[in-house]
């Protein structure tokens, strides 16, 4: 049952990917703004939810579905889809390749405090990169549809080498607090990147492309999936202390530099009220 689940996530995403790269190709405009001016939603992505909420339900009408343009429903099964259609829907917008579809698999209340992540995948249809995890059974990399290669988080880093990516929310207050402490922070890294999508910032953590990964005001469907692949990779991934990842806050990294960097982050003022 465990590696159909992961098999049925992989196959929505790779028809969901190619709806979205052919509606991208069609070219993308913005169809509404939800919490801000500029947090918006396009067509493809509600078209790409929908096709996603179908396929689920045909195949597994007994689960709930955690959506983030079509909410939730609810289900009988334990069992919770967590869905991002279009994660990354700026640089969706502007043509930048690097979007993904978020697909997980979660058990218990549909809550990152306290669901088990039990299979995701993320695949960025615009570069053909299909990553997967489930627990207990490793981090994948596919490439163009090709073989499942094991993926790792990078070996252990002192911060001063450590390449760290981050995302800032869509409210202009939070970000303003965001920058402040990136600002800090930049003098004690090797470098600071911000990609766009947090679902492939997860997973460029369990493949070692970036040393650490932090941001905060995450929604569940952002980091549902890429959280399971990047914990399957060697990372730890968590909130602050003994929480979970939540809206609060995620850190993604290899277990000693999360160490040395979350009460670095909570010393620059990361850990202000939301
Ligand atoms: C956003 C992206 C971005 C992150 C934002 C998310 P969306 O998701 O993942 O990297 O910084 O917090 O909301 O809106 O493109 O699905």
């Amino acid at each position: 049952m465990s590696s159909e689940l992961l098999a049925l996530a992989r196959t929505i995403a790779v028809e969901a990917g190619e709806l979205a790269a052919r509606r991208r190709r069609e070219g993308v405009e913005v169809a509404a703004t939800k919490s801000t001016i500029v947090d918006v939603v396009t067509e493809a992505d509600r078209e790409v939810e929908r096709l996603i909420r179908g396929r689920i339900l045909d195949a597994r009408p007994n689960d709930a579905i955690l959506g983030e343009e079509g909410g939730s429903s609810s289900g009988t099964s334990g069992l919770t889809w967590v869905v991002d259609p279009i994660d990354g829907t700026v640089n969706y917008l502007y043509g930048i390749p690097h979007y993904a579809v978020s697909i997980a698999v979660v058990e218990g209340d549909p809550d990152p405090l306290t669901w088990t992540g039990l299979h995701g995948c993320v695949l960025n249809p615009a570069v053909g990169e299909l990553f997967s995890g489930s627990q207990g059974e490793g981090a994948f990399l596919s490439v163009a549809g090709g073989p499942d290669v094991p993926i790792h988080a990078a070996a252990p880093a002192p911060l001063e080498l450590a390449l760290i990516n981050t995302g800032f929310a869509y409210a202009a207050a939070t970000r303003a607090k965001q920058g402040e402490v990136a600002a800090r922070l930049l003098p004690m890294v090797r470098d600071i990147r911000r990609f766009g999508t947090a679902s492939l910032d997860l997973c460029m953590v369990a493949n070692g492309r970036t040393n650490a990964y932090f941001e905060r005001t995450l929604s569940p469907w952002d980091h549902a999936a890429g959280a399971i692949i990047a914990r399957e990779a060697g990372a730890v991934v968590k909130g602050f202390g003994d929480a979970a990842p939540s809206r609060d806050f995620i850190l993604a990294a290899e277990p000693e530099l999360a160490a040395l960097l979350e009460p670095v982050l909570i010393e620059l003022g990361s850990r202000f009220e939301l």
